[in-house]
């Protein structure tokens, strides 16, 4: 391979590519939970994941969203444009479930409206924390102005998803934005949206552990982890803006 790998993440390998400005994201099986205490590897996932988030990326942009996406170029790869990664982690909440419960007592299913946005600093060693908009601030993570503009590009990509999913019969519970700059120093959307960083639940079963169709299988140890993704796969890919 010609390309140099330039990050490795839990999930995804990022490769230089002949092309400034843009890198190869090649998505991988293997899985991990609980800040990576728990691993393991789903077959197919990487491709899985690529697919779902390309097509996702592709509404995104056509609804007006800036993102990092150029193009999916096989399987388990995508082109992307190199961004300076925002080290936040940025989660949208329409119904209550994991940490929100955990850490408020509120009951797993309780709608949130309007959503909640929040902020997690991206760092291992500490466990990504949440954050209060002035801890951000104080530790320069981002500008008073990025962090509106970060909340309001959440929100409506949220309102873009939320109708999107459910078009495919699909709860959108929460998910997991990352941002980051490009060489003009503009606010893209980056990383990945997929069954890996949102919660989604299967409107056509009412059982709970039988409507999850995302990473809380593997958290959970629910099984047919794999039958899941799949047909996150063909419900997304059957449906456009
Ligand atoms: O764990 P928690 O309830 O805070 O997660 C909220 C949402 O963010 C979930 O959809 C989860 O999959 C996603 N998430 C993520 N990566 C993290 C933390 C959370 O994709 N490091």
């Amino acid at each position: 391979m010609t390309h140099q790998k330039l990050y490795e993440g839990k999930a995804k390998i990022l490769y230089s590519t002949k092309t400034e400005n843009i890198l190869l994201s090649v998505f991988k099986d293997d899985a991990t939970a609980f800040n990576a205490q728990k691993r393991g590897t789903i077959p197919g996932k990487g491709a899985m994941n690529c697919t779902i988030a390309s097509h996702l990326f592709r509404q995104l942009e056509t609804a007006g969203i800036p993102t990092h996406f150029i193009e999916q170029v096989s399987d388990a790869e995508m082109q992307v444009k190199a961004v300076t990664i925002i080290p936040l982690e940025v989660v949208i909440r329409n119904v209550a479930a994991g940490s929100l419960c955990k850490q408020t007592g509120l009951e797993l299913g309780t709608l949130i409206s309007p959503p909640l946005v929040e902020f997690y600093y991206k760092n291992d060693e500490l466990g990504d924390p949440l954050l209060t908009r002035d801890r951000l601030l104080l530790m320069k993570l981002a500008t008073p102005e990025q962090v509106d503009q970060l909340a309001a590009m959440a929100l409506k990509i949220n309102d873009i998803l939320t109708h999107f999913f459910q078009e495919c019969g699909i709860t959108l519970v929460d998910f997991k934005l990352e941002f980051g700059l490009d060489h003009q120093q503009q606010v893209i959307l980056a990383d990945e949206i997929s069954p890996d960083t949102c919660r989604l639940w299967n409107q056509s079963e009412t059982d709970p552990s039988r409507r999850v169709m995302d990473k809380d299988r593997f958290r959970n140890n629910l099984g047919e982890i794999e039958s899941a993704y799949q047909l996150v796969m063909q419900r997304v890919l059957a449906h456009s803006i």
